[in-house]
């Protein structure tokens, strides 16, 4: 049997933390020794010296009364840390305390206590020895760092936080009974903003904040325990508090009326920028402004929006269809309020660069030299201001394009001045017009240029006279009728429909002639036709009555067409000619040397020398060119192709 005797009362525990699972354990102990001992607690009290004590708890078997015990401590605070805190005298089972204790590092050991025999077995089971530590007041509280937030405008006795102070001294005890007060306020202000509740720490508002006059404020608290008890031990701690803005403030415009400018045809500009005065906190929602305009935006000219960073209301042009000079524009723009404010906008003018208008001028000119000013100046052609309508003022020209180099332009003037002649048939005229460019150039910096074109509408002149498109044809002789076509190289009125007329001095046979339509006539022939050359001369008009000085020839080359209905054309000829290479083989290359000299006297050698002889058709055309130089010979003799043989004719020249 274990005695177990105890200074100060008896406890039973095994570890410094108590958990509901330490708890549990120290139950079953409990019931297990029970069958031997109830132990009541041991209670020591902290900051206390009981190391001068011979003993603070003894324990003693009752195996000792037959045997030697000796007599041992186990656990923390024994053979465990902290070592040797409380030990045992092993002969008569004193227990003493080497130290002064401490409820804050741990408020209760658990010891065992053991008796052996000397030989060292067990002389009865494990005792539990367990002490509490008893706590005194030696801790002060304490107050962390703590932040809360009130509204502004919080009526007085809003709860705005709870404050927690903190005492290491044991819970629910006097010495952790904390009260608070409040130790100063900063900024201190008029009033004391806010007030504690002593016992629960809880803070309320006594005065209204106003976060436009002060949005934070510092408070030291402090916490006495004790119960706040005179002698209790204090600490203190802060408090910060933010006030939380609420849109209170209405948002204003600097300044009562806007006036603003923008330049004319511009788009997508930003007209002003408007600055809104709110107090309420920056960049939130209270702040922010939103800008409308309610009057004078009746055709969306304009449109305003806010910079999220400055608070301001950018006006903006969206665009300007036809704004006249100095025309005024009047917005108001409201606010939340319901304020409006007027805004005035002037636009501007912008010096714009000059512009032909319009940009193509016409300029109607007559072929006929004697109807061309003499100074050759056909046309002025200056720029304009856009603004005023009147002749751009310093600005420059330059031709810009002018494909065959038919004008000057005067640098400062603008007169278009023609270089040359102007011909209606030159290839550069498109409908009888020449299109020409040029630049007009301003002269401040940048300079801005502006194109112009002028088309340069050439009126014919009858500076042409008919002529005959073909002047030859061929005829079977037992036809009658050959067709004549002129051509005139003027334009409208001055050239179709033509007039034909023989002239009868100069023509062979005798002809009628019937008009077709404007450009052919056809000629009939009032007698048979033998085979053979028949010059006819021809008087064309063209419908100004214009006809060349000497008369059209027209060659009718007459042939005996047979089972065909016109004369071989002789390109005929020289195809199977080549065919029958071997056969006129001879000829052929007295040909080609004929051909490459082009002398007259051996060409008429050539045709007679040899067998085929053919000549290509450009020889014959020449004949037309000159008609009273003309001889004419006719050959007898078989044609190449044909067995009854034909009868070609050649015109050669001399
Ligand atoms: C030790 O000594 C005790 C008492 O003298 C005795 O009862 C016990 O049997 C001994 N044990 C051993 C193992 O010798
Ligand atoms: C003190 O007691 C309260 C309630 O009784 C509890 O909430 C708190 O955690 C305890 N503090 C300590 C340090 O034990
Ligand atoms: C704390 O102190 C107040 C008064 O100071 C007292 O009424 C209260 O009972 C105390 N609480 C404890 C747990 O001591
Ligand atoms: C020329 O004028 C005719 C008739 O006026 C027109 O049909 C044609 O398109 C014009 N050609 C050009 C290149 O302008
Ligand atoms: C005139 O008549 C000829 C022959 O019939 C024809 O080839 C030509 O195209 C006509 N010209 C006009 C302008 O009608």
């Amino acid at each position: 049997m274990w005695t177990f005797l105890q200074l100060t009362g008896v406890l039973i525990t095994f570890e410094c933390v108590i958990g509901a699972e330490a708890r549990l354990k120290r139950t079953k102990a409990l019931k297990r020794s029970k069958r031997d001992w109830v132990l009541p607690p041991s209670k020591l009290w902290e900051n206390t010296d009981y190391t001068k004590k011979e003993f603070i708890a003894k324990i003693r078997s009752d195996k000792s009364q037959e045997a030697t015990v000796e007599y041992y401590l186990s656990g923390p605070g024994a053979n465990e840390p902290p070592f040797n805190l409380f030990v045992v005298n092993h002969g008569n089972g004193y227990v003493r305390i080497t130290d002064v204790l401490d409820r804050e590092k741990c408020q209760e050991y658990s010891l065992k206590g053991i008796a052996k025999y000397p030989n060292g077995t067990l002389a009865e089971d494990e005792i539990p020895l367990n002490i509490v530590v008893l706590d005194k007041n030696d801790n002060a509280p304490s107050i962390k760092l703590q932040k809360g937030t009130v509204k502004e405008e919080s009526k007085k006795g809003t709860l705005v936080m709870r404050i927690k102070g903190e005492d290491a001294d044991q819970n629910g005890t006097n010495n952790a009974n904390l009260t608070y007060s409040i130790v100063s306020q900063e900024p201190p202000g008029k009033d004391p903003m806010f007030m504690i509740n002593k016992y629960t720490g809880d803070l309320y508002v006594r005065t209204e904040p106003d976060r436009e006059k002060q949005s934070f404020y510092k408070l030291v608290i402090k916490a006495t325990d004790m119960g706040g008890a005179p002698g209790g031990l204090t600490g203190t701690g802060t408090v910060e508090i933010k006030v939380v803005d609420i849109n209170d403030k209405i948002p204003t415009l600097e300044k009562t009326e806007y006036t603003g400018s923008v330049d004319e045809n511009v788009d997508d500009v930003v007209v002003m920028r408007i600055q809104a005065l709110d107090e309420d906190e920056k960049f939130t929602d209270n702040w922010l402004t939103v800008f409308k305009i309610v009057k004078g935006n009746e055709d969306n000219l304009f449109s305003i929006e806010t910079d999220k960073e400055t608070n301001e209301g950018i006006l903006k042009l969206i665009k300007v269809q036809s704004l006249d000079l100095g025309l005024q524009i009047e917005n108001v723009a409201p606010f939340v309020d319901g304020t409006a404010y007027p805004i005035k906008i002037l636009v501007k003018n912008v010096p714009e660069g000059p512009t032909f208008a319009p940009s193509t001028k016409e300029i109607p000119l007559s072929e006929d030299p004697s109807k061309i000013p003499k100074d050759g100046i056909i046309a002025v052609f200056p720029a304009v201001d856009p603004d005023t309508g009147e002749i751009a003022e310093d600005v420059s020209y330059a031709k810009s394009y002018d494909p065959d180099n038919w004008f000057t332009i005067g640098e400062e003037t603008a007169e278009i001045k023609l270089n040359k002649k102007p011909d209606r048939e030159s290839p550069f005229l498109v409908n009888g017009t020449y299109i020409g460019k040029l630049l007009a150039i301003s002269k401040d910096m940048p300079p801005k240029t502006a194109t112009g074109t002028i088309a340069i509408q050439v009126a014919d002149s009858n500076d042409h006279c008919p002529t005959l498109s073909s002047t030859a044809s061929t005829l079977c002789s037992d036809k009658n009728t050959v067709f004549i076509t002129a051509f005139d190289e003027d334009a409208y009125p001055n050239a179709a429909p033509f007039s034909f007329a023989i002239v009868p001095e100069g023509t062979k046979g005798s002809w009628d002639l019937e008009v077709i339509n404007g450009t052919t006539a056809a000629l009939h022939s009032q007698i048979a036709l033998w085979p053979g050359v028949y010059e006819l001369q021809v008087e064309v008009k063209d419908a100004q009555g214009l006809s060349c000085p000497t008369a059209e020839v027209f060659i009718v080359d007459v042939c005996i067409c047979e089972e065909t209905e016109e004369c071989t054309p002789r390109m005929n000829l020289l195809k199977s000619t080549s065919v029958e290479m071997s056969a006129g083989a001879i000829g052929l290359l007295l040909m080609a040397l004929c051909l490459l000299l082009l002398i007259p006297l051996i060409l008429i050698t050539c045709q007679f020398g040899g067998k085929d002889t053919v000549f290509p058709e450009q020889f014959i055309d020449l004949e037309t060119e000159k008609s009273e130089e003309l001889m004419s010979y006719s050959t007898e003799g078989r044609g190449d192709d044909k067995v009854g043989g034909s009868s070609p004719h050649f015109t050669i020249m001399l």
